[in-house]
């Protein structure tokens, strides 16, 4: 006996194993039975084995909507403080993302808000952004550290993450993200701070269990590619997995540096080139592409979509939600952006925010697709075809969200 059956659906599974011949894997009129908070059947309703009243306690009439798995924002920097609208302006006047950074302000001005945050405050304002997510159907989000660069700081944020998981029912995968700009104090001393993130801070975090991963930025206003491998040793050392801020800026060979350390994901990806998509195909490197943090920066130089295609890499697409590059809230807008700026596929585009979002968390067997033995997330929408999802801007079709065979 289940738990519940969701009736009168569609359901974009997005689950290969259910068949259909589109990218959604569709099943018209079809039905999902949920046991102890997990899928425990998907089908077409007519070949349920029995009236829904024999096989379910609850069951639920979804009117004819569509079902699809609860969305993953498998890229953030929701928890942080203060915010960079500054630095926005300025933009508008002409200074770039690169001068800012390098005067002193972008990370490093965020990372002052944010050690002077505690963790209350540090808390509302991220469930306050978590919010409009959760709306549109997110059930699963990664948040990382990175705007701490010390240990107690870089411990609240992800202390913060685990309470936004545990207070809202929405599944958090925490990325330790100490090597995302040289703290004020190292100034001129990377190996010094490096020597802290990997002696000290890593460990403690793997100590504690606050950390899922290890994420780093690599790039010229950032760190080299010698000092993220020094970072990803540390990380393969104490067994956790890594992804990278790849190639945001310039070819910096990010890609293939993440394949090389096995990552599940390599993000942002504008310059990457073939060699680094070759290797991340290899490696089955997820590709995490971020059109907010490129419309956003006015980038010109687009992600090697087609390459990415050519060599069956996954491509995943998050909002990127951080106060400098991405101050973005809305993932349904990232879906648009993917197609508009990147000519992603709408099925793509979903894609990019279930199954292979899934992937770049390592949490394919967890969720991301419609299918039995995963967690019962998923999202109910207002629409006539999923294609909508991507298509219109600023309005949210939700009609419903569950995590774990509960209502959220
Ligand atoms: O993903 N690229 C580095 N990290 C963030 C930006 C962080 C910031 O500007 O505060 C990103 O774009
Ligand atoms: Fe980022």
């Amino acid at each position: 006996m289940w738990d519940a059956v969701w009736l009168n659906a569609h359901l974009a599974t997005m689950a290969p194993e259910s068949g259909g011949d589109d990218g959604y894997h569709a099943i018209r009129d079809g039905a999902v039975g949920v046991k102890d908070g997990r899928i425990a059947w998907v089908g077409r309703r007519s070949e349920l084995s029995g009236p829904p009243e024999d096989l379910a306690r609850a069951a639920f009439d979804c009117g004819g909507r569509w079902i699809t798995p609860g969305l993953i924002d498998c890229h953030t920097h929701i928890v942080h403080g203060g915010d960079r609208a500054n630095e926005f302006a300025l933009r508008l006047k002409g200074a770039s993302y690169e001068e800012i950074a390098r005067a002193g302000g972008g990370i490093l001005s965020t990372v002052t808000a944010t050690r002077a945050a505690d963790a209350r405050s540090l808390l509302q304002s991220a469930s306050r952004r978590l919010e409009p997510l959760r709306r549109e159907g997110v059930t699963t989000i990664e948040i990382k550290s990175g705007y701490g660069l010390d240990l107690d700081t870089e411990v609240r944020m992800l202390q913060v993450a685990t309470r936004l998981g545990e207070e809202t029912g929405i599944r958090v995968s925490r990325s330790f993200l100490g090597a995302h700009a040289l703290p004020p104090e190292y100034k001129g001393d990377a190996d010094g701070y490096l020597d802290l993130v990997c002696r000290q801070v890593m460990p403690q975090m793997a100590s504690e269990g606050l950390a899922d991963a290890v994420d780093a930025f690599g790039e010229k206003i950032a760190f080299s590619p010698e000092q993220v491998s020094r970072v990803f040793g540390a990380a393969r050392e104490l067994g956790l997995p890594v992804r990278l801020h790849a190639d945001q800026l310039s070819d910096q060979g990010g890609g293939g540096l993440a394949a090389a350390y096995d990552a599940l994901s390599a993000d942002h990806l504008e310059y990457t080139t073939e060699r680094s998509v070759e290797a991340m195909a290899e490696a089955g490197t997820v590709a995490v592409l971020l059109p907010g943090a490129f419309y956003f920066l006015g980038e010109v130089k687009r992600p090697p979509i087609d390459l990415f295609r050519r060599h069956a890499v996954q491509m995943a697409i998050a909002t990127d939600c951080n106060p400098g590059s991405a101050p973005v809230t809305s993932l349904l807008l990232m879906l648009n952006m993917a197609c508009t700026l990147f000519r992603l596929t709408p099925e793509e585009a979903l894609t990019g925010v279930t199954r292979n979002a899934a992937a770049a968390l390592g949490l394919e067997e967890e969720c991301g697709r419609l299918a039995p033995g995963l967690s019962a997330d998923f999202a109910l929408w207002d629409i006539a075809v999923p294609a909508e999802l991507s298509y219109r801007i600023g309005f949210n079709p939700c009609a419903g969200v569950v995590r774990a065979g509960q209502a959220v």
